[in-house]
């Protein structure tokens, strides 16, 4: 399924494609675009074409691929001053270390330059080359200038390189790229400010070194929530238990296991937040005692016993109450029955200013799924149930209805 990325939707971006083997991966980075909704223009360096044909990335874009610099476009505007006015973003990807230092002196002698020169956007640098060419004091050099010029630079990353070496200088994958560029896109955006803390993923209550108490938490809505605040432009902090998931671009991340050492991280940071989004599953009993060593079947029968974990949105509402805490606290309430009535409760006994009640008992929602379907409960009675929708539209959905929370009163 396609999701649209509402920050790069109908967006013009201009993606520059400079003459390194990552020219082919610059492809998939042209059709994720274009699938997030993006109104995408490629320029190609006259090297880049020897990687990789333009017909490619015409295909993947539906328009004209631009490499000749002494060329109009169809309505006889300059090619690369129309192009670089229109974009939101250039990024150059992959950005070689010959394209760095061209930018870096505005040596306009190709389109994707020039390109850069007239563009009144920000800039996305996706570097890739021989890990030595990357070191050296030229490339470095290059790139400080263009940094501080304000330039934004994603990777390049370790891994094997095209001369069959391992070092630093791949150009980062096509997903992070895409990342990178709703965050770069994202700064200024409605929650530009705020801090936003997420919590996802369920927890792990260990039993003895090798076993532990877990359930079926993927964590997606969670890092859907993390990738929807950031790119409003929030500063966001992702508490996640173990998942397997890649971390958002441009997010911080604090990795955890149990509720003990979740409740821990949450109410470290949750004082400067101005939001709390509580997505994780927290477990709410634990073994009582974990076992140092691997528990041994000796016995016919077992018994495990269980004491309650902190709720940490009830220590999060204490706070609250004393003045401290987040602004605005949404909880999540994952039930197999009697949705509304048991949000609606839990919305009270924890204090929350929004619940996103959850029904997980049907296949195509809650655990370990793209989708979701949701209701949306306020304190003042409200009830708004949504249809079913990918995590990231409900990420979406949450976050519009947590801004007017957030306004001043
Ligand atoms: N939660 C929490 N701390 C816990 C358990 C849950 O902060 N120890 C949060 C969850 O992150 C979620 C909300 O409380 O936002 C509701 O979680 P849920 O497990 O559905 O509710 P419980 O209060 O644990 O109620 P029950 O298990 O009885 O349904």
């Amino acid at each position: 399924m396609d999701t649209r990325i509402p920050v790069l939707e109908k967006r013009c971006l201009v993606l520059g494609v400079s003459g390194g083997i990552a020219a082919y991966k610059a492809a998939d980075l042209a059709s994720r675009l274009v699938r997030a909704g993006a109104a995408l223009e490629v320029v190609m360096t006259p090297a880049a074409s020897e990687f990789v044909r333009p017909l490619t990335f015409q295909a993947l874009t539906h328009r004209p691929v631009a490499t000749e610099m002494f060329s109009l476009l169809q309505d006889r505007e300059i090619g690369h001053v129309a192009l670089g006015q229109r974009a939101a973003l250039m990024i150059v990807a992959p950005a070689t270390a010959n394209t760095l230092a061209r930018l870096a002196n505005g040596l306009a002698d190709n389109l994707l330059v020039t390109t850069a020169l007239a563009c009144r956007g920000p800039l996305l640098l996706a570097p890739a080359m021989e890990s030595g060419m990357w070191h050296h004091p030229a490339t470095r050099a290059n790139l400080e200038t263009l940094v501080g010029r304000g330039a934004f630079v994603v990777g390049p990353e370790t891994g094997r390189l095209a001369s069959g070496g391992v070092g630093e200088g791949r150009m980062a994958e096509p997903g992070t790229i895409l990342e990178a560029a709703c965050w770069v896109l994202g700064r200024g955006g409605p929650l530009a400010g705020k801090r936003v803390v997420v919590t996802a993923g369920g927890t792990r209550e260990p039993i003895d070194p090798v076993r532990f108490i877990g359930n079926r938490s993927s964590g997606r809505m969670g890092f859907a929530l993390a990738r929807a605040a950031r790119d409003r432009g929030a500063a966001v902090t992702l508490i996640h238990g173990p998942v397997a998931l890649e971390a958002p671009y441009g997010v911080d991340t604090v990795a955890v296991a149990s509720a003990a050492q979740m409740k821990e991280a949450v109410l470290e940071v949750s004082d400067r937040a101005d939001v709390l989004l509580m997505a994780a599953a927290v477990a709410d009993y634990r073994p009582r005692v974990a076992a140092e060593q691997k528990i041994k079947k000796e016995a016919e029968a077992a018994r495990l016993e269980l004491v309650r974990t902190e709720d940490i949105l009830a220590l999060v509402a204490e706070r609250r109450r004393g003045g401290a805490g987040p602004a605005v606290v949404v909880g999540f309430a994952a039930e197999t029955e009697e949705l509304l009535r048991h949000a609606r409760e839990k919305l009270e006994k924890k204090g929350l200013d929004l619940i996103v009640a959850n029904d997980v008992s049907a296949p195509e929602s809650g655990f370990e799924t793209e989708t979701n379907r949701v209701a949306i409960l306020d304190p003042r009675g409200g009830v708004e149930t949504l249809p079913l929708l990918a995590k990231r539209e409900v990420a979406e959905a949450v976050l519009d209805r947590l801004l007017p929370l957030l306004a001043p009163r």
